[in-house]
């Protein structure tokens, strides 16, 4: 481990990962500067505002699709996190509300970085979807790692549900490695699966709740775990504190580099299904999953991660044990 930097600089604030990331920054001793997009809205930056107690933090208000507005908060800074990223599934314009944006911000926040003269590396946080899909054959059960790319010309012509996103996160990553490449900056990516536990943000995340479908017994988003497991081969998961921990790892080692997938379980619906009936036989688990592979397709492998000496502190009991325990302080019935 090298020398410790002591200032960072986390886009996207008030999210599910990115809070939880503020929160284990200022418990290292980092100075951390943050963005959210709107400021003035306590509520919404409640969850920031009580981890000031923590040590040195600054808010600042910022927007992905402002160019300049990340020169403030970034100016000084040693890392920098790019977390945030547009979501709005129910989009009737994917394009506008999501591909443009993405890939515009991860440009505006790059190019902030090159300015500040500062900043020793940028970890930009993608996604699993950047990985795994349209990349499947028949043969069995793949192992898939950092060189896998989603077919991005397969999810714009076939236009599976969520496809902007998918299409935003991957394009995005892309368009962080060129002006990487181009503009000589240190980039590290780290991509999670579907991320689940405890979060400090005021209201539940939504993959909290997409990944306990099958407990709360959401059938919307049940159909919605069936067709990740379809699109990408699995269902893939991790604790969002390992994914946080993950992205401190890789900024502070200086010789990280590249994409890291950071996936702590892969699975699939039924067997996820027979996991949570054994372990909560008090909950209702559905009996008829529907029309999915009963198997996943597919391994996205953690082992380059591990290769820095990276150890994940969550399996898929502590995964759900402390999100069902969540979703209860919630108060969130099932
Ligand atoms: N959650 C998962 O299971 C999962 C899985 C794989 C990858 N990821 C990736 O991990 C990262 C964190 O995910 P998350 O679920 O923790 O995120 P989240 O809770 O949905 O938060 C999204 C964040 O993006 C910010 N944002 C959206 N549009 C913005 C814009 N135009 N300008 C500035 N900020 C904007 C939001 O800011 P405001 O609140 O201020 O509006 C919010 O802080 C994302 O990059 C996501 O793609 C997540």
């Amino acid at each position: 481990m090298e020398s410790q930097p002591r200032s960072a600089c986390v886009v996207g604030g008030t999210g599910f990962m990115a809070s939880l990331l503020v929160k284990l920054l200022l418990l290292k001793g980092y100075s951390v500067n943050t963005t959210v997009r709107d400021k003035g809205n306590n509520e919404k930056i409640s969850h920031l505002l009580a981890l000031k107690n923590l040590g040195n933090l600054e808010i600042f208000q910022a927007d992905l699709t402002d160019e300049t507005s990340f020169d403030d908060p970034i100016a000084g800074s040693d890392f920098v996190f790019h977390v945030a990223t547009p979501v709005n599934f129910a989009s009737e314009d994917p394009q506008n509300d999501m591909i443009k944006p993405a890939i515009q911000g991860v440009i505006n926040v790059m190019k902030a970085c090159a300015k500040a003269g500062t900043v020793k590396r940028v970890v930009l946080t993608s996604s699993a979807a950047t990985v795994s899909i349209n990349q499947l054959n028949e043969t069995g059960l793949m192992v898939m790692d950092e060189n896998n790319w989603t077919d991005v010309e397969f999810l714009t012509s076939a236009k599976p549900p969520t496809w902007g996103y998918l299409v935003s996160k991957t394009l995005a990553e892309k368009a962080a490695w060129k002006f990487a490449v181009e503009n000589n900056i240190d980039l590290v990516t780290v991509i999670p699966p579907l991320m689940a536990g405890p979060s400090l943000t005021p209201q539940i995340p939504g993959s909290v709740t997409l990944a306990t479908s099958l407990i709360i017994g959401n059938k919307f988003l049940m159909n919605s775990l069936n067709g990740m497991q379809k699109l990408s081969g699995s269902i893939s998961l991790s604790h969002v504190k390992d994914v946080c921990r993950a992205h401190i790892l890789v900024a502070e080692k200086d010789t990280a580099y590249g994409r890291y997938i950071c996936c702590a379980v892969n699975t699939s619906v039924c067997e996820l299904a027979d996991f949570l009936r054994q372990r909560y036989p008090m909950y209702n688990l559905p009996t008829d999953l529907g029309d999915v592979p009963s198997k996943a397709k597919l391994i996205i492998s953690s082992d380059k991660l591990l290769n820095e000496g990276f150890k994940f502190e969550y399996g898929i009991e502590e995964i759900y044990d402390q999100s069902v325990a969540y979703l209860k302080e919630k108060g969130v019935t099932f």
